[in-house]
C-alpha cells in the first residue's frame, strides 16, 4: 500500500521559538530543501519580526502564542526552539495535534514530563527527532562505527572533558542560568553528551554519582541589572555587548544553575563513564576517550579528528587518524543529517536515530547527576 508519500516530498513546517537556536535550524532546514517553513510562533514580537526576515517568509502568518499557531494548523512538522521549561507541553500539544517534530533538547525538565512526552509520542504514533546533532555528525559517527567494528575491542571506559569557554555568553545571561528554566546545566548542555554516552554504552545508567559547585557566576546584583545599564561594564570581565539579546547580569541573585559538574556513571552492561562540564575555562572543546580492551579512540571536537590507538606493540602507538570530510552545517555537520533523517524517518513512518526515548534516558542522567550533588555525591540509581 503506497503512504501517499514521495521521496521529494517537503514539508509545511511551522517554527515555535524564534531565538538563536530555532532561527539557525529553521534556516537550515529550509536550504535544505525538504521543508518549507510556513508560519512561526513566539511570545516576543521582535524575535518573530527578525526570524521571519531571516527566512524571507514575507507576510506568512505569525503568532505570539503558539495554541493559535496549532489552532491554524495548516502544516505537517514543528520545530521547537523555545526554551526548555516549556518544550514539554508544546510537544503534547503538537502530537496531540498531529504534527511530528524536531523537539529541542532537553525534552523535558523533570522525568515525569520528559515520561509524558514519550507516552504521547507514543500514543499518537508521530515522528520525533531530538535535537541531539553529536549522534549524527560525522566524527561520532565514525567512533561509533569503529567502536562496533571491534577497532578498540570491548569497549569498557568512556571519559569526557566538556569545557565551555561560552558559558557567560550563552549560559548565564539569561532564562538558562536557572534550575526552574532548564532542570539544570547537565540537562541543558550535559543531555547531548549523556545522551553519547548512553548510546556508546548500548545499556541504561544503572548508578549515578557527581558533585558540582556554582564557582565563578551568580552573586547579589539585583534581577532587573543588565549589562548596558551596569556601572561596572567598563571593567566586568563577563560584559555582554549593548546589542546581544543576552545582557542580564551574570552575578544576579537568580542564577543557581552550577557552572562545575563531575559525573560518574556506571551502566547495566559495566561499561563506566565520566563526564566533567565546565562553563568557565578559557577554550571551547569537546574531548571524549573512548578506552576498549585493545586500545582506544580519542576524538577532539576542536581538532575535528579521531585519534585512534592500538596495544598492538609494547608501548602505546598511533595508528590512525581520521577527520571527516564534508562539514555542510553546524555541530560538526549534525544539523543537516538531523534534518535529513528526520524527513526520511516521517516519510517512512518509522523513528529517528535519536527520538524520544533517548531524549528521556539523557534527563534522567542529568536529573539524577544534579539530584546525587545535592546529596553530596551519594550513588543513586532511581529518583
Ligand atoms: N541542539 C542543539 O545543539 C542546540 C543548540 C542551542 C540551543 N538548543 C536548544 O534550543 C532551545 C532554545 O535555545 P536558544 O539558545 O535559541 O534560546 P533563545 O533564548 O535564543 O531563544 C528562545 C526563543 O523562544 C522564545 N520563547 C520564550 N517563551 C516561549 C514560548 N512560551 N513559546 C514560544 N517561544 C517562546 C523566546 O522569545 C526566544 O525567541 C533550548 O531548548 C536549547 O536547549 C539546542
Amino acid at each position: 500500500m503506497s503512504c501517499g508519500c514521495s521521496a521529494t516530498k517537503v514539508y509545511r513546517t511551522a517554527l515555535i521559538g524564534c531565538g538563536m537556536r530555532g532561527t539557525c535550524i529553521a534556516l537550515n532546514a529550509k536550504n535544505f530543501g525538504r521543508y518549507e517553513i510556513v508560519a512561526v510562533a513566539d511570545p516576543d514580537a521582535a524575535n518573530r519580526t527578525h526570524t521571519k526576515k531571516e527566512l524571507g517568509m514575507g507576510e506568512l502568518p505569525e503568532y505570539s502564542d503558539y495554541k493559535e499557531l496549532l489552532k491554524w494548523g495548516q502544516f505537517e512538522v514543528v520545530i521547537i526552539g523555545s526554551p526548555d521549561f516549556v518544550h514539554e507541553t508544546q510537544a503534547i500539544d503538537c502530537m496531540n495535534a498531529g504534527k511530528h517534530l524536531l523537539l529541542e533538547k532537553p525534552i523535558a525538565i523533570s522525568y515525569d514530563g520528559g515520561k509524558r512526552v514519550v507516552e504521547t509520542a507514543l500514543k499518537t504514533g508521530r515522528t520525533v527527532a531530538v535535537g541531539f546533532v553529536l549522534r549524527y555528525a560525522p566524527l561520532y559517527a565514525k567512533a561509533k562505527q569503529l567502536i562496533e567494528q571491534g577497532t578498540i575491542g570491548k569497549l569498557t571506559t568512556m571519559w569526557v572533558l566538556h569545557s565551555v569557554a561560552s558559558g557567560s555568553d550563552w549560559y548565564f545571561h539569561d532564562w538558562h542560568a536557572s534550575f526552574a528554566n532548564t532542570g539544570g546545566l547537565l540537562l541543558q548542555k550535559g543531555s547531548h553528551d549523556f545522551d553519547i554516552l548512553n548510546w556508546f554504552a548500548g545499556a541504561q545508567a544503572r548508578q549515578i554519582s557527581a558533585i558540582g559547585s556554582r564557582d565563578v557566576f551568580g552573586g547579589d546584583e539585583p534581577n532587573d541589572l543588565t549589562c548596558p545599564k551596569c556601572d561596572k561594564r567598563f571593567t566586568c570581565p563577563e560584559r555582554m555587548n549593548d546589542d546581544s539579546p543576552r545582557v542580564q547580569c551574570a552575578f544576579r541573585k537568580e542564577v543557581d544553575c552550577l557552572d562545575n559538574h563531575l559525573v560518574q556513571i556506571v551502566y547495566d552492561n559495566g561499561v563506566k563513564a565520566s563526564y566533567n562540564e565546565c562553563h568557565y575555562t578559557p577554550d571551547d572543546n569537546r574531548e571524549y576517550v573512548f578506552i576498549g580492551t585493545k586500545g582506544k579512540i580519542v576524538l577532539n571536537d576542536a581538532d575535528g579528528k579521531l585519534y585512534i590507538k592500538t596495544r598492538n606493540t609494547a608501548m602505546y602507538k598511533e595508528s590512525m587518524t581520521f577527520t571527516p570530510g564534508n562539514i555542510d552545517s553546524g555541530h560538526g555537520g549534525g544539523d543537516s543529517r538531523l534534518l535529513v533523517d528526520l524527513a526520511n524517518a516521517i516519510e517512512q513512518q518509522t523513528q529517528p536515530l535519536a527520538g524520544v526515548q533517548a531524549g528521556l534516558e539523557a534527563i534522567r542522567v542529568g536529573l539524577l547527576a544534579h539530584e546525587s550533588i545535592r546529596q553530596n555525591g551519594k550513588p543513586l540509581s532511581s529518583f
